[in-house]
């Protein structure tokens, strides 16, 4: 019911599409959004949120704050939200709409629960609701203590003097009413309705339109032995006189047919990020470059994107490295990236050499690559790289620490960033672009090229002493070049040369 109602609201709204928002705003620009209480209230409504988000393609995080029937001070945050830009603006009015409305509908309930405080009498909610938003807003009624009246036509039946004429008497009406094994309500105008109704057994009494005096004689009639309910011009200002006549139930259309939509509003706020996403969306047009301010991992989120597709984290929270390892991604101080590449011969090393390149291009510092695509700034590695075939395309993870200052104890002698080894802070939006332009440069050149440039970068291509982790043991060796395939030659001590296609290479004695 929620998701019709909702998708029917979005639809109204929403239509063939958002032209502001689609026009305006970048498709990959992320944005966070807070709703925010400008009044006190009593919220309702806020698991509609979910369903409105799914129903526009969902958002990365949804977060509510208060629970319905919570009574929230001017200045609160309801819910938080993080998502596409596109996303949240398209769904602000709606979503707003709802709780606007629902949390008015609470709010007025727990007005008049509250007027009635103490007395034992209970407030029902009415038939006088919104088209359509029968159910939603009889929950918020109950959010804000009231109780729900029926909900309809079809599940408790209530006589008025049209049916008892049209049954030819109280009695007629109330005897054929019952068979319906329904609970049974009948409204009596007159002390004469009164007494017959009480002599034909009725349980529930109502009493339209009386004063709260004339209310109080009728219930000291009564004297117990039906329920009553008193309806009929009850507002916040006479229910307490009403309720303390000894009614069990007011009933108020007011709770719905006159709730005020409370103030709430929605801050959208733009994802800062740790590259200028402008300049590189200007740089690169046509390219989709989505950019997460905080994700799992880029390789995740670039899996099925298109070929050319990055992917952009200013924080990681399970960054992938080779070998099962994981990459130390923390917030703001590296380049997080995967980039959606078609497959190629030796993609592995040209990924090490375009890394390498953009360092120097953008900061001077010169890099060694250890086999495969390890780029080593002082002996110390400042950028990773890790490629996953999926689908039919290669994903490129590029990890760069670029102003990280320090590392976690295991990573110390091991891990190092440009800012250390260029001895300044460094623009990452710089290192981006050029890594961008230095990927797709080094991907299209031919492998006799790769490998000639590799073996030329590297000092670990040729006549360099390591040490190699394989599965069945680590051996070590003079390197001695690459083969076409570019695997890594290592010539032992004892003259055999060990192919190595993957494995974990180090300097020896390091
Ligand atoms: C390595 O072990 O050397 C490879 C490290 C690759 C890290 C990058 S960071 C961006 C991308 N997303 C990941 O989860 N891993 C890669």
């Amino acid at each position: 019911m929620i998701d019709e109602t909702v998708r029917r609201a979005l639809e109204e709204d929403i239509g063939t599409g958002d032209v502001t928002s689609l026009g305006c705003v970048p498709e990959e620009r992320q944005a966070s959004g807070r709703f925010l209480a400008r009044e006190a209230m009593v919220v309702a409504g806020l698991e509609l949120l979910e369903s409105i988000y799914r129903q526009r393609g969902g958002v990365d995080e949804l977060t509510l704050l208060k629970r319905n029937g919570d009574r929230s001070a001017e200045g609160d945050v309801l819910a938080t939200v993080r998502g596409r830009a596109r996303t949240l603006l398209e769904c602000e009015r709606v979503a707003l709409n709802f709780l606007q409305r629902l949390s008015g509908v609470a709010t007025a309930a727990r007005s008049f629960a509250d007027a009635v405080e103490g007395t034992g009498c209970r407030v029902l909610d009415t038939r006088k609701t919104t088209p359509g938003l029968r159910e939603l807003e009889k929950r918020a009624a109950a959010a804000g203590g009231a109780t729900n009246h029926r909900m309809g036509l079809f599940d408790a039946i209530l006589i008025k003097n049209n049916h008892i004429a049209a049954a030819g008497g109280v009695r007629q009406a109330l005897d054929n009413a019952r068979g319906a094994g329904l609970p049974i309500e009948i409204e009596v105008r007159t002390r004469e309705e009164l007494r017959e109704a009480l002599e034909a057994g009725a349980e529930h009494l109502l009493l339209d339109n009386l004063t709260p005096e004339e209310a109080r004689e009728w219930v000291r009639e009564i004297g117990g032995r039906a329920k009553v309910e008193l309806s009929g011009g009850i507002n916040l200002a006479n229910v307490r006189a009403y309720a303390e006549a000894g009614a069990d139930y007011v009933s108020a259309g007011a709770i719905t047919h006159s709730a005020r939509a409370v103030d709430i509003s929605f801050r959208l706020e733009l994802e800062d990020s740790v590259a200028d996403l402008e300049r590189l969306r200007g740089e690169f047009p046509g390219r989709k470059i989505v950019h997460y301010p905080k994700l799992d991992s880029t390789m995740r989120a670039a899996a099925g994107l298109e070929i050319g597709a990055v992917v952009l984290a200013d924080e990681q929270t399970a960054g992938q490295g080779r070998h099962g390892h994981s990459w130390h991604s923390e917030a703001g101080a590296g380049i997080y990236c995967s980039v959606v590449l078609r497959p190629a011969p030796l993609l592995t090393l040209a990924l090490g050499l375009a890394t390498a390149d953009a360092i120097a291009q953008s900061t001077g510092v010169v890099c060694d690559l250890r086999w495969p695509n390890d780029v080593m700034a002082g002996g110390k590695k400042v950028a990773g790289i890790l490629v996953q075939l999926v689908d039919g395309a290669a994903i490129a993870g590029i990890g760069i620490n670029v102003n990280q200052r320090s590392f976690p104890a295991e990573l110390v002698g091991e891990a190092t960033s440009l800012r250390t080894a260029s001895g300044r802070e460094v623009s990452p939006t710089d290192v981006l672009m050029a890594l961008l332009r230095a990927v797709d440069a080094f991907a299209a050149e031919p492998s006799e090229n790769i490998l000639r440039l590799f073996t030329h970068a590297s000092s670990f291509a040729a006549g360099r002493r390591v040490t190699v982790a394989l599965p069945d043991g680590t051996i070590t060796g003079t390197t001695a070049g690459l083969t076409a395939e570019g695997f890594l030659v290592v010539r032992k001590d004892d003259g055999t040369d060990t192919l190595v296609i993957a494995g974990g290479v180090r300097a020896a004695g390091s």
